[in-house]
């Protein structure tokens, strides 16, 4: 297919665009606003075309979208601490992005899948949401991908446009910021960094490896039913203490590192999604999370040349604002 995938030189785009071109022969031009969390280099080894600019620049996504049969939006904020510090760039960029795209898919009337999060339906202390639950999301992140995702179905009901929503929940892997849980806590075990769990640590997250989420998006872009919504969740659940635990064990890390800090606002207790319609276009999870976190261990530990332009740059000034201390 030849696709405009709009975020991948981000986390789980630029996963995605890997596999596509790599498994499926897809020709792919991506639209990226290079932000803090978007880099060139996530994409150094994938044959693609590059365009620098915004979601929300309707000459940019038409200039990018020449040829394209299909768009595929990962492009969004995505830090919910940074959406509590500071939500006016999700708004933009989830609300007025995901506008253009849509006029943008409509025009010319193309297929569309939004990527998004468990995070709409908020928090949930037994069982797994499904598609039908009520979205009732708790953080400006979660509260404007919700916005994005209802937006998305009115241009289905109103304009009959052919999209798919696909919702995933919190993925880990290569490639991923160190603003987030996992890829903070290894970089941080590897430098003898303190381990900053938010309150008591037993918040649940169910952890759904890159690769699978970038597969599962793939299934709904092919197989999936104009207007559909599906979940693609991981196959185990997790508290954040025992994630820590593991990494510190995984690194050979000193468990003293680890120290309880001041809690997240409206921190979300537990997500938790089921994947049973997903399950019905063909996709399975394939990597438990014990796998799945060693493998990411492995690829931090054998990839300096990543992160090391992170941890000396921008994100020393974040993490102070944010943390309350310096890196080592
Ligand atoms: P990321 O923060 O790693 O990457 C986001 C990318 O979008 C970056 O490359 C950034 O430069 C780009 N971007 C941001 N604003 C833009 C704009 N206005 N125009 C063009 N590009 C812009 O994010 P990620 O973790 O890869 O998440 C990708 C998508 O998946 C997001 O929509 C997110 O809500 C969703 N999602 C993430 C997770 C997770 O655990 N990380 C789970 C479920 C869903
Ligand atoms: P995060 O990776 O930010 O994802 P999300 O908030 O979208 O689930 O956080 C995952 C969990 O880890 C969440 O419960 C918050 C917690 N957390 C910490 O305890 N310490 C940290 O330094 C960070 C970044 C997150």
């Amino acid at each position: 297919m030849r696709l405009l995938v709009c975020g991948a030189a981000g986390f789980i785009g630029s996963n995605f665009v890997r596999i596509r071109v790599r498994d499926h022969g897809d020709e792919v031009t991506v639209l990226d606003k290079l932000t803090y969390a978007g880099r060139r280099e996530n994409l150094r080894d994938v044959d693609h075309a590059f365009v620098h600019g915004a979601i929300e620049d309707p000459d940019a996504v038409a200039g990018a979208v020449e040829g394209a049969e299909a768009i595929v939006n990962f492009a969004a904020e995505t830090h919910v601490d940074r959406s509590i510090s500071g939500p006016e760039a999700f708004l933009r960029t989830q609300m007025d992005g995901t506008y253009t795209l849509l006029e943008t898919a409509r025009e010319r009337g193309l297929r569309y899948v939004q990527v998004s999060t468990d995070e709409v339906y908020g928090s949930i202390e037994e069982g797994s949401f499904t598609e039908t639950s009520p979205l009732n999301p708790s953080s400006p992140y979660s509260a404007t991908k919700t916005g994005a995702d209802l937006l998305v179905a009115s241009y289905v009901h109103t304009y009959g446009l052919a999209a798919s929503i696909c919702r995933g929940s919190n993925a880990y892997g290569p490639f991923q910021y160190p603003e987030k849980l996992i890829p903070l806590m290894i970089l941080n075990a590897m430098h003898g960094d303190r381990l900053p769990v938010y309150g008591d640590g037993m918040q649940v997250r169910n952890w759904l490896f890159v690769e699978d989420f970038a597969r599962g998006i793939g299934h709904v872009l092919e197989h999936g039913a104009p207007g559909e919504v599906y979940n693609v969740g991981g196959p185990d659940e997790a508290a954040n203490l025992d994630v820590v635990r593991r990494i510190v064990g995984l690194t050979g890390a000193d468990p003293g590192l680890i120290e309880h800090v001041t809690d997240r606002p409206g921190h979300d207790r537990r997500y938790s999604l089921s994947s049973e319609k997903v399950r019905t276009l063909g996709w399975a999870a394939q990597v438990r999370f014990e796998e799945g976190l060693e493998r990411t261990v492995a690829w931090y530990r054998d990839n300096a040349w990543w992160w090391e332009p992170i941890r000396s740059g921008e994100y020393r000034a974040y993490y102070e604002r944010q943390y309350g201390r310096a890196l080592g």
